[in-house]
């Protein structure tokens, strides 16, 4: 086929592959879906991803939306914490993701003081996640304090994801990784917190750490989907640290974690049985080797030998 007729065939799919995914069931959920999600009660999956394998098969199992999370700080890069990470990891992180999970919803997560500081450079900056990475959503963490740069980025037109309770960026404010919300006052605050949020225009609201009474009132009382990280069965969603769930993440395990698997079991034992049959020869194996075709070792033999 000539290129420019294979060319022309590309992009007239390209241009139904909307009408194309529609038609095979693949629908990739919009912040409408998961506002019908929330009012017919279907709960909404909700999981970190860091690189292109996983998003794929999270995509795969039918999950409902990624975030690249600045935790992988933690998770991929062995900081003590979320502070170092920069714009450039986030966006090539949340590419990365995106080619692996072309139509899931993801999030993108705007790292510490990529929003604290000016307005302009918090529009900027969340712009970077759309322009470059192709994201859904950006995520930001903080209450009423935050309230202008929401305000601002939603006024840029984008969609926004509030993030409230533990905030890991501010966590020595807190006092350490520590839940919140255990107050009757601090209960309150939060409550304000998630209804100024809402107000100021945010699509969606993460709730980390906090106990399930204070995450029930607040997604009752919201009608946006409110997403809980250690906040309780009521909210509309769960969400995981995909390094927990598959229990590669070792350095500590927050309360509110289940692990489904234990890969840096699994991976361990690989790694010490490959370093053992290297040692002793096992590996490679005849299977593993690519042979010299028929009568070319003699030839090499009498030219070099
Ligand atoms: O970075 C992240 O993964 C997060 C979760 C802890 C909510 O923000």
């Amino acid at each position: 086929m000539a290129i420019s007729n294979f060319e022309s065939q590309l992009a007239e799919i390209s241009k139904n592959l909307p009408k194309i995914m529609e038609s095979h069931g693949v629908h990739k959920k919009t912040i409408l879906d998961f506002i019908e999600m929330k009012k017919r009660r279907e709960k909404i999956t909700f999981l970190t991803s860091y690189d292109f394998p996983t998003a794929m098969l999270a995509e795969r199992s039918g999950m409902d939306m990624l975030l690249i999370g600045d935790s992988l700080g933690m998770c991929v890069y062995g900081y003590e914490g979320t502070l170092p990470v920069t714009m450039e990891q986030m966006i090539v992180h949340s590419q990365a993701v995106r080619k692996g999970a072309p139509n899931t919803f993801v999030i993108g997560d705007m790292p510490f003081l990529s929003y604290q500081g000016n307005l302009d450079a918090a529009v900027h900056n969340a712009g970077r996640f759309f322009k470059e990475a192709s994201v859904d959503a950006v995520k930001l963490e903080g209450g009423r304090r935050i309230i202008p740069q929401i305000k601002a980025i939603v006024d840029a037109g984008m969609v926004v994801m509030g993030h409230i309770g533990l905030t890991p960026q501010s966590s020595g404010q807190l006092g350490g990784f520590k839940a919140q919300g255990r107050t009757c006052e601090s209960a309150l605050e939060l409550i304000k917190d998630a209804e100024a949020i809402q107000e100021t225009g945010a699509f969606l609201l993460l709730l980390e750490a906090i106990p399930p009474e204070v995450g029930k009132i607040i997604a009752e009382k919201l009608s946006i989907p409110v997403l809980s990280i250690g906040a309780g069965i009521h909210c509309d969603g769960q969400l995981l640290i995909v390094s927990d769930l598959l229990g590669l993440f070792q350095a500590f395990t927050p309360k509110f974690v289940k692990k489904y698997a234990n890969l840096a079991g699994i991976i361990q034992e690989a790694f010490e049985t490959y370093v053992r049959e290297v040692k002793k020869e096992q590996f490679p194996e005849e299977k593993h080797t690519y042979r010299m075709l028929d009568g070319e070792f003699e030839k090499l033999k009498s030219n070099y030998m």
